[in-house]
């Protein structure tokens, strides 16, 4: 810690200065994560979050879209985003061009886009919804087929749970797709007692051999409140680390998978884009509006 405690500190000092908040996913790494933010959570609970925080700037602690929601959502206050590269398999793989090709597929059906996706294909959207929120929001469309972008596995996970005829589009996750269901059957042979708890972003035949499948927070509290002496995590490395302190008594399987989109986001960068207030997100004023309807007809949906 000692090597991180400057640059902590130094965050700390210009947040205050800059009445800014930083809000950070769950993947960040620990010294982000427990060291400067001042909310930590998975991609709904930023959502909301963004649209409470009493603050000028926000620093936005994860990827692109992210950054992006809080700015649809939050269009008065600044939001910096520590690396403008840090994208995502999922948002990259489908733009709005692709949401009016499934439309003109299957009319009439509504399109759910995982907030995964750039402002453009929220716009382009009915609304959006989380791996939180998924088989919730759907269920709740007036149709009885839905079009959901762009993770196919999402979409294949949430249709085990639906009773709505789901079609989708073929993205992937590169962090979960990695995950085979023979890995974890191999490590259940050896860990009997292990808990193992999955993302719905991995294929379906890894989600049936987990315990319990839910959203990076979902995955903490389940963790949390149901404890075990081993676990895997099937999901991005940090999120074990992250909880490791709280939970001493957890041994979690290694090794796990790295987001290398997450992982760009550094304390340096933090520091840098605070100092310069470089790095600031825009989104077009016509797309951040129809984006927004996405955005806020899930969130009031999933209260
Ligand atoms: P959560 O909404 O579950 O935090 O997931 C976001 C994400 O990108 C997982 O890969
Ligand atoms: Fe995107 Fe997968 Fe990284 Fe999440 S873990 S940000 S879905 S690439």
């Amino acid at each position: 810690w000692s090597i991180y405690a400057p640059y902590v500190k130094a965050i700390n000092q210009l947040k205050k200065e800059r009445n800014a908040v930083i809000l950070a996913h769950n993947y960040m790494t620990p010294d982000i994560f427990h060291g400067v933010a001042d909310f930590v959570g998975d991609s709904l609970q930023l959502a909301v979050k963004a649209t409470e925080v009493d603050a000028d700037v926000i620093v936005q602690c994860g990827v692109h879209f992210m950054a992006e929601t809080s700015k649809i959502l939050s269009p008065d206050k600044t939001v910096l985003m520590p690396d403008m590269d840090a994208g995502c398999s999922l948002a990259e793989s489908i733009t709005a061009e692709g949401v009016a090709q499934m439309r003109a597929k299957y009319p009439g059906a509504p399109v759910v886009s995982y907030v995964n996706t750039t402002a453009e294909v929220k716009a382009a959207s009915d609304i959006c919804c989380t791996s939180a929120n998924a088989v919730q929001i759907v269920d709740a469309m007036d149709s009885d087929t839905v079009i959901m972008t762009p993770d196919k596995y999402l979409a294949q996970n949430v249709a085990n749970l639906s009773k709505k005829k789901i079609v989708y589009w073929p993205g992937s996750c590169v962090v979960h797709e990695l995950y085979t269901a023979d890995e974890l059957r191999a490590y259940r042979e050896h860990e009997p007692d292990a808990k193992i708890i999955a993302h719905p972003e991995c294929t379906p035949a890894v989600v049936a051999e987990a315990d319990f499948t839910g959203s990076t927070s979902g995955i903490v509290n389940w963790i949390k409140r149901n404890g075990a002496s081993k676990a895997m995590l099937v999901t991005e490395c940090s999120m074990a680390s992250n909880i490791a302190d709280e939970l001493p008594g957890v041994e979690f399987a290694k090794p796990c998978n790295i987001c290398p989109y997450m992982k760009k986001i550094t304390l340096e960068n933090i520091l840098y884009v605070l100092h310069t207030m470089s790095n600031q997100v825009e989104v077009d004023t016509e797309i951040a509006r129809d984006a927004r309807k996405s955005v806020t007809r899930m969130i009031d949906l999933s209260r």
